[in-house]
Parts: structure tokens; sequence; C-alpha cells
């Protein structure tokens, strides 16, 4: 869905809401942006967003300089109704909910002295990484606290599913790095001087960044081949024009019921290493995006492997944060081994800050218009999207791994997963069915 449909369909459930319940000339919620910390040029609500919010009656505080590494400028959110303010303190001490892109345990220092009693706080907030005591830190202050990367994959949820957006970008952007890098071009073509022939990429992980890294290779002529170890990849891959790589591998246990990988022992790692063993040489790119949500990378690409590329090659290893695909990734740097150039990226989307930062902001957008009811805001725990990501409510610490749900919220899952698989519509994106809902209190 584009970002005009995004917002055409937000707009479309807050008439609705509205005419429920019309907002009498009242702020509903005090949104506050504050300035990413860190190596961070997105933003988590761009002025076209914020633009929408404030029309709806809510109130926008902004950090000044915080759209900046993204392209936005104060006066393009005060143009469209926020408050822009000098100071930090300001934008915590105001808002009712923090909008960040990555914040807590997702970054080194989260100073989560800043958040005040009762303040609802929603980002990329590194829910595997976050320690107990950051965790009951956050309890004890009083803060709800939702993590966007445990959203779950059904298709109520895309609309808010950063994790998707931010790694699509960073499929897209990988590709680029590898064409910019290697001394030969991806099409082939026939000319005066002789036919060139295609680069050969190959992608191991077909998931959202592996199927983007594809789709930008076919389109930049290359010859590609992918490999995923669950089945329906095979036929994402295909349906791209890529050629999918067959390895003699047991995956029938490959996948969960969201559509994730499930880790894999050792013994078939090193199957897969071994098969691999013919494909990576010939490769003059190889980008990988193998994941396990919550674990480390599966180490799939040895050095061995990659001393046997040709000089010149191009290795991008997006699963460098957990770990690295490949033996010799290093996180946060680029180094050449053995002719070999070797990209262990750790934050792809902050390089293409303007775009990821518009996408990011309509699905924390999104996720805050599910949190409403009414105008107000309204925790509803029979809805998998809220009980999924909520990690610290109410003074009390959540276990952001336990799988909670109700049996009537696991058949919403297998539904969903069902009409992923057929591109359903987000119509049905309005807040869950009500029951055991919570008013929050303004703080
Ligand atoms: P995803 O879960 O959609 O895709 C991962 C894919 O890897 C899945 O299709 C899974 O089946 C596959 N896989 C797992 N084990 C495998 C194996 N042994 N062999 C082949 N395929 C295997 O994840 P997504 O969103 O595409 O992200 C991919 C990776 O990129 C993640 O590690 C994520 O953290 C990372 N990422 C990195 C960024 C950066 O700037 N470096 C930015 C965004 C995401």
């Amino acid at each position: 869905m584009d970002n005009g449909t995004q917002h055409a369909a937000r707009r479309a459930r807050a008439d609705e809401r509205t005419s429920v319940a019309p907002v009498v000339g009242g702020v509903v919620v005090i949104v506050g942006v504050p300035n990413e910390v860190g190596e961070e040029d997105r933003v988590a609500l761009v002025p076209p967003v914020a633009a929408e919010l404030v029309e709806d009656g809510h109130e926008v505080y902004v950090e000044s300089g915080a759209g900046e590494g993204a392209g936005w400028a104060d006066g393009e959110y005060e143009s469209v109704g926020c408050t822009v303010v000098a100071d930090r303190e300001t934008v915590f001490e105001e808002a009712t909910v923090i909008l960040q892109v990555q914040a807590l345990g997702a970054v080194d220092d989260p100073h989560i002295e800043q958040y005040r009693e009762g303040q609802v706080v929603i980002g990329m907030l590194g829910p595997y990484e976050i320690t107990d005591e950051q965790l009951a830190a956050l309890a004890d202050r009083g803060v709800s606290a939702f993590a966007l990367e445990l959203i779950p994959r059904i298709s109520r949820a895309q609309s808010m599913d950063a994790l998707s957006s931010q790694a699509s970008l960073a499929g897209y952007k990988a590709c680029l790095l590898a064409a910019a890098d290697l001394p030969k071009m991806f099409p082939m073509e026939m000319t005066a001087a002789g036919t060139i022939r295609p680069a050969d990429v190959f992608v191991i992980g077909a998931g959202v960044a592996g199927l983007k890294a594809i789709a930008t290779a076919e389109r930049l002529g290359a010859s590609v081949k992918a490999y995923d170890i669950r089945l329906e990849a095979r036929r994402d891959v295909e349906s791209l024009g890529a050629k999918f790589v067959e390895l003699d591998l047991e995956t029938e246990e490959s996948g969960d019921e969201e559509g994730y990988a499930r880790e894999m022992d050792e013994e078939f790692y090193a199957a897969q290493r071994e098969q691999m063993q013919e494909v990576v040489p010939e490769s003059d790119v190889l980008i990988t995006t193998a994941a396990i949500p919550g674990g480390p990378a599966p180490e799939l690409v040895s050095t061995e492997m990659i001393e046997a590329m040709d000089d010149g090659s191009v290795v991008v290893d997006l699963s460098a944060p957990t770990g690295g695909n490949c033996e010799p990734t290093v996180a946060g740097e680029t180094i050449e081994h053995d002719g070999v150039t070797i990209y262990g990226p750790t934050n792809l989307p902050s390089q293409i800050s303007h775009t990821a930062s518009g996408q990011y902001a309509n699905n924390v957008a999104n996720f805050l218009e599910n949190l409403l009811d009414e105008g107000e805001l309204a925790f509803d725990f029979g809805d998998e999207i809220v009980n999924s990501t909520l990690l610290v409510h109410d003074g009390t610490v959540r276990n952001p791994h336990e799988d909670d749900l109700d049996e009537g919220d696991s058949d919403e899952t297998a539904d969903a997963n069902e009409e992923d698989a057929s591109g359903a519509d987000e119509d049905e994106a309005a807040s869950g069915d009500g029951t055991d809902a919570e008013e929050v209190s303004e703080a």
C-alpha cells in the first residue's frame, strides 16, 4: 500500500471514529518526537503524517532538529501545526506518547530517567537486547513501552510492520552498495565493443530484505540466484524472475506459523555450508539476509568460501547486527578479505533516511491509531497486536517472548497468515473487538 493510500485509509478510520465520538476542540493525545540518539538519521514522525495527527485533534511536540537527518526542517513541522521546542526535556514533560525510531534496548544509553509516569513509548525498543534491569526500571517509572519489532505477522498488522518496511529498504540499499562497488556491470549488454556478461548475484535468505535485494538486482539486469530454507520462499523467488538454488536438505520443519524460520541444528548448517560451496565462489555478489527472530544469525558462509570468490567480488551481510551469516563479517565495518569487499552494515535504513522515515512514520501512526478507542488511549489486551508488543505496563514487566494468547487470538493468526498469502487487504485494520480494553489515563 503506498503512502497516499495509507493516508486515505487512516483518514477513513479517523472519520469513522470522529462520527462516533466527535472531538470537540480538545486535545486527544499529546505526541512527543525527540531527537534520536546515536548514529541515526531517521525520525519517527514526518510532517505529512504529523499533519494528520494534528487534524485529528492531537497535539505534537517535536524537538528542534529531530527531522534534520531525514530532510525535514523545523519549519516544516511548524507549518502543519506541530510545536517545535529547543529542549528535549520539554518534549518528555509534555508528551503522553513518545515516538522514537530506536530507543531503550536498541541504543547504548537509553536514559530511562527521561520517561515519566504514565507515559507511553512506541518504537523499535530492542526487545531481545533490553536487560531485565532496564525493564524493571521502566516498570518502576510507570511507563508503558511498545516494541514494534514484536508486531505479529498478521495481515491486520501489515500497515504497522516497521521491521518489514525498514528491512525492505535495507535489501534495496544492500544491492545498490554491491552494484556501486563491483568492478563489473550488473546488466547484460550487446555493444559494438562486444557482449557484456551479466553479474552473478546470490542472495541467501528470501524474506523481506532478501526479496527486495533480489527484485533490485533483477531490475538492474543481473543474473540472480537465491536460497531460503522455507519451502514457500521458492515461489516468491521465482516470481521475481530469479533462480531458486536447490539444496538437498531436510527443510520440512523450517518455518513457523507466522512465516518466520526456526533455528536449525549445527548439523543442518554444516550440511548447508557444504552444499553452498559451489554457488558462493561462482557469484560476483553475495547478499546474505538469513535470520531467526530473536536469535543469532546462522553462520552459513565460511571464510574459505569467500576466499574462493574472484578478486573484486562484493559481499553485503545484512545479518551483521546479529552476528552475521559470513564468518569474516565485522559488524559496522567494511573490510577487505583476500580481494573481496565485505560489508557488515548495522543500519542501512538510516542511509535512506527520508524514505525510511516516511514509511516508519506511517507504521507508527497506524500503530497509535490502533491504541485509540473513541479518541482516547485504551489498551485492548484482547488484541494480539497490543498483547505481543507491550513490554512493560502498569508497573509490571510482561514477558515479551511469552506466547500468552488465548485460543481466539491464535486462530486469528492462522487465518491471517492464509490471508497474507493471498495478499488480503487491510480494511479490517480497525482496533480489536473491544474486549478487555483498559483506559489509559492521561499523564
Ligand atoms: P525475514 O525474517 O523476513 O527473512 C529472513 C529469511 O532468512 C527468512 O526467509 C528465513 O527463512 C531465512 N533463513 C533463515 N535461516 C536460513 C538459512 N539457514 N538459510 C537460508 N535462509 C534462511 O527478515 P528480514 O526482515 O528480511 O531481515 C533479514 C535480516 O536483515 C535480519 O537479520 C535483520 O535484522 C537484518 N536487517 C539488517 C539491516 C541492516 O541495516 N543491516 C536493516 C534491516 C534488517
